[in-house]
Formats: structure tokens, C-alpha cells, sequence
């Protein structure tokens, strides 16, 4: 299997920029999310790169859903990152993290009116989602006597070959405004006393490998900026989103890179704000590209079992990724402890959820297995420990993060403690 380059097998063992996953495990014990520091850094940088050597005014923000780790923000914040922020506690670990408010982005589509006076107090923008929602903020602004700077969230309504349920720009979908109703939406929005209009915002989906979608959307985008102009509207930033996939099938799918997005989309960008006259920034918000193959899950094998297939019980489940019962998303699977060794035989790696679904690769071939091998699943650094739970009553994992020759814990494993830790005893079972 290809491998990227911070994976390496060496002896024997898997090892994630050079740090031996065997060891990792034996000393934080299993389950556990590694991650590598410096492979978000050459990720983000290359995204930057790709964007900037085709126009000067770019602002990445990640995707704060993606991994919420304070840790793996940090780091991006350093390398320049801002932060699309989908609720009041991500746009609060954006600003822990050091993050500066003028690189957020609060976007969502069901925002509280409390989450929209956070924003304005810290002077971050909002991605509005509704008219409702835009005279809900304009009361919340006047009340704070701010003025909110705002951009709409544009549904492009174009069909985008990923899992339907990460497909966000469908005509259909719960997301942004339909794209022909976004002129009279800024008409109202200059209508309020306590709104600017600023910018404009879409995100088509996510785990997209078709480049195509992307410059068509960027399209939709300029082709509304140009109208926005024509109102008197100066559009300070235009925010593509995010989207780019990664390849999960690591031999098989295509791998695009952001070189490619920046091919696609740049010309189409770059054409359409000169014919509108304008020289917004390009903001986008990519989440899984940038941490997803950074991080792998360790899980240790519990027990083999042979029924009308071979099973592999280990100690993750989809308490801790979901995405494999959520989506029937795929994530390769390497034994860590004997990576060199031929794969003869088909498993199904199962977690030990009380469920069906929790299944976390589905007939693998694997080298034959027996109880305490260890078992990384690979690219799970994007919506992993971020859509875990503590469902079973299962304390979640620590994850380490790895930085050159150092490692270190960037959040402890939980303990039984925390999972009754914010329980309170009703007054008649006292
Ligand atoms: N911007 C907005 C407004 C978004 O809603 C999202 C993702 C992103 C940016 C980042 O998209 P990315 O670059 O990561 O594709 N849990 C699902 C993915 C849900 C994505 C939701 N929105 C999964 O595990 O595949």
C-alpha cells in the first residue's frame, strides 16, 4: 500500500514521522490518535502556496470541525490560519488558540442569538445563513452598538460527486441562500442600521477529488460578486470554502492536490473579479485536506474470532470514528506491529461497540492476527476524535501529537470520572 511520506515501516514497525507506533502505544496505552505536527504544516503551507503564487490576497482559514485539538489550532494559527468557526465554542477555541478575530469566520446555519452577540463582541464575521437570521444579528449589534460585518452564505445549488451527506450546495440542502435570492438579500442588509456587508461565503461539500465542481462554484461566485458591485456593495473578501478529499483509498483513488484546485479554480477566480472590478481577498476554508492524513487511530486487537467470517475485535469503535457507520467511509488499515509481513487473510476489523454498524474496515486483507497485535487506521486526523462520543460509556482516548524528534500528550484520555463528571444528582435521589 502507498504509504505518504510520515509513514514509514521500519523493522517491521509502522512509524509516524519517525516516532515507532508500537512504542507510542505501549507507553499511552490503546486506544490512541497520533498525529504529526509537521504534516498539517507542510499541508497548510502548500495550500497557501498554491492560492498565493496566483494572487496576493489570500486568507486560509481552517475548518475548525475537522480537529478541534487547541494543539493542531495552534499550530495553524503560527503558520498564519485563521478559522472558519461553526459555533460559539469553535470560535472560542479559535481565539484560545491565537487566532486573530479578523481571520474568523462564524458560520452556521442555526446560530444562537447568544452565539451572534459572542461574534459581535469580539468583532468577528459572520457568515449569515437567512434574512431571519440577518435581522436577529442586526437587533443583537444595535443592542451591543456594534455594527456586525456580515457575508452571506450562497447556496450555488450545484451537485458535487461526494456522499450525500457531505454534499452542502445541493439545491436541496439545509444550507445558505438560494443563489438568485442573493442580491436582494444584500439589498436588505444595507438596509440595517447596524449590518456592513463585507464578503460572501459558499461551500459546495466535502471529500470532493473532481476539481471541476469547484471552478464552477467559484463561477456562481464571481458572477454574483459582479452583481453585488453594480448595487454599491464592496465585497472585502470572497470565501470559496473548503472540500478538497483526500485519497482514502491510498492506491486507487486520485490525489488531488492543491496545486490542481488552484489550476481549476484561480482562472476562473481571477477572471471574474477583473470583470467586476473588484480585488477581494480569496478566502477558503479547508478542513480535511490539511490534518486528515496527519493522524492515525491505534487500536489493539482484543480477540480474533472465526464465524462465518473472520473477525479482529479491537478497542475503537465508532465511539471514537465514526465515520466508517456514518458514511460507509473507507480507512486503511496496517498492522503495526508487523507491517512487513505478506496480508493473507481476509478480516473484518470490529470495534466494541453494542452495535452492528460498528464496524471500522470491512474484509481486509491483513496478515493472520491474534489478540494484542495493534492495528492504525490510517487518515483519521479530519472528523475523527472531532465526532467522538462516550457512547457505551467509554472514556475517549488520548491523542499525541509528534513534533521532529519530540512527542507529547495534546489531550489526556479520559477517565471514569469524566464520564460522570457532569451529572447531577436529582435532589429526591439524594
Ligand atoms: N467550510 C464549511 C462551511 C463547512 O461546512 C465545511 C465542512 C468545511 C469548510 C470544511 O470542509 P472540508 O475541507 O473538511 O471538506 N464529517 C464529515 C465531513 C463534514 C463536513 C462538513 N463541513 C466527514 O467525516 O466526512
Amino acid at each position: 500500500m502507498k504509504l505518504p511520506p510520515h509513514l514509514t515501516i521500519q523493522k517491521g514497525h509502522l512509524h509516524i514521522g519517525g516516532h515507532d507506533c508500537v512504542s507510542l502505544a505501549e507507553k499511552y496505552g490503546t486506544p490512541l490518535y497520533v498525529t504529526s505536527e509537521d504534516r498539517i504544516c507542510e499541508h497548510f503551507r502548500d495550500y497557501q502556496n498554491a492560492l498565493s503564487a496566483r494572487y496576493d490576497r489570500v486568507q486560509v482559514l481552517f475548518a475548525a470541525k475537522a480537529n478541534g485539538n487547541l494543539a493542531v489550532m495552534r499550530t495553524l494559527a503560527q503558520l498564519g490560519a485563521g478559522a472558519d468557526v461553526f459555533s460559539g465554542g469553535e470560535l472560542a477555541l479559535a481565539l484560545e488558540a491565537g487566532m486573530p478575530a479578523k481571520k474568523l469566520l462564524f458560520n452556521g446555519s442555526s446560530k444562537t442569538k447568544s452565539e451572534l452577540a459572542l461574534a459581535v463582541q469580539n468583532g468577528v464575521k459572520i457568515s449569515v445563513d437567512s434574512l431571519d437570521e440577518l435581522h436577529q444579528l442586526d437587533a443583537v449589534a444595535h443592542e451591543a452598538e456594534k455594527v456586525a460585518e456580515i457575508s452571506f452564505r450562497v447556496n450555488p445549488a450545484l451537485e458535487v460527486p461526494t456522499h450525500p451527506k457531505i454534499a452542502t450546495g445541493l439545491a436541496t440542502s439545509k444550507f445558505g441562500i438560494p443563489h438568485e435570492q442573493i442580491p436582494a438579500a444584500y439589498r436588505e442588509a444595507l438596509a440595517c442600521k447596524n449590518i456592513r456587508p463585507v464578503g460572501i461565503h459558499c461551500h459546495i461539500g466535502s471529500q470532493i477529488l473532481d476539481m471541476e465542481p469547484f471552478a464552477r462554484a467559484a463561477e456562481v461566485m464571481v458572477r454574483t460578486a459582479k452583481e453585488l458591485a453594480g448595487m454599491g456593495v464592496t465585497l472585502e473578501f470572497l470565501d470559496l470554502g473548503g472540500g478538497l478529499g483526500i485519497p482514502y483509498h491510498h492506491d486507487t483513488d486520485p490525489a488531488p492536490t492543491p496545486e490542481d484546485y488552484a489550476k481549476a479554480v484561480m482562472p476562473v477566480f481571477l477572471a471574474g473579479i477583473k470583470a467586476a472590478g473588484i480585488t477581494p481577498e480569496l478566502w477558503v476554508e479547508p478542513g480535511r485536506f490539511l490534518v486528515a492524513d496527519s493522524t492515525v487511530l491505534l487500536t489493539r486487537v482484543n480477540s480474533t474470532k472465526k464465524a462465518h467470517k473472520r473477525f479482529a475485535n479491537v478497542d475503537a469503535g465508532f465511539n471514537l470514528l465514526i465515520r466508517p457507520a456514518m458514511y460507509d467511509a473507507y480507512h486503511e488499515v496496517i498492522v503495526a506491529n508487523r507491517a512487513a509481513i505478506p496480508v493473507t487473510t481476509e478480516y473484518t476489523v470490529t470495534g466494541p461497540i453494542c452495535e452492528t454498524g460498528d464496524i471500522l474496515a470491512a474484509d481486509r486483507k491483513l496478515p493472520e492476527l491474534d489478540a494484542d497485535d495493534l492495528i492504525a487506521v490510517l487518515d483519521t486526523g479530519a472528523y475523527g476524535y472531532a465526532m467522538s462520543s462516550q457512547y457505551n460509556g467509554r472514556p475517549r482516548c488520548p491523542e499525541v501529537l509528534i513534533h521532529g524528534n519530540e512527542e507529547a500528550l495534546m489531550r489526556r484520555g479520559e477517565t471514569l470520572a469524566d464520564l460522570t463528571g457532569t451529572m447531577v444528582r436529582p435532589p429526591w435521589q439524594r
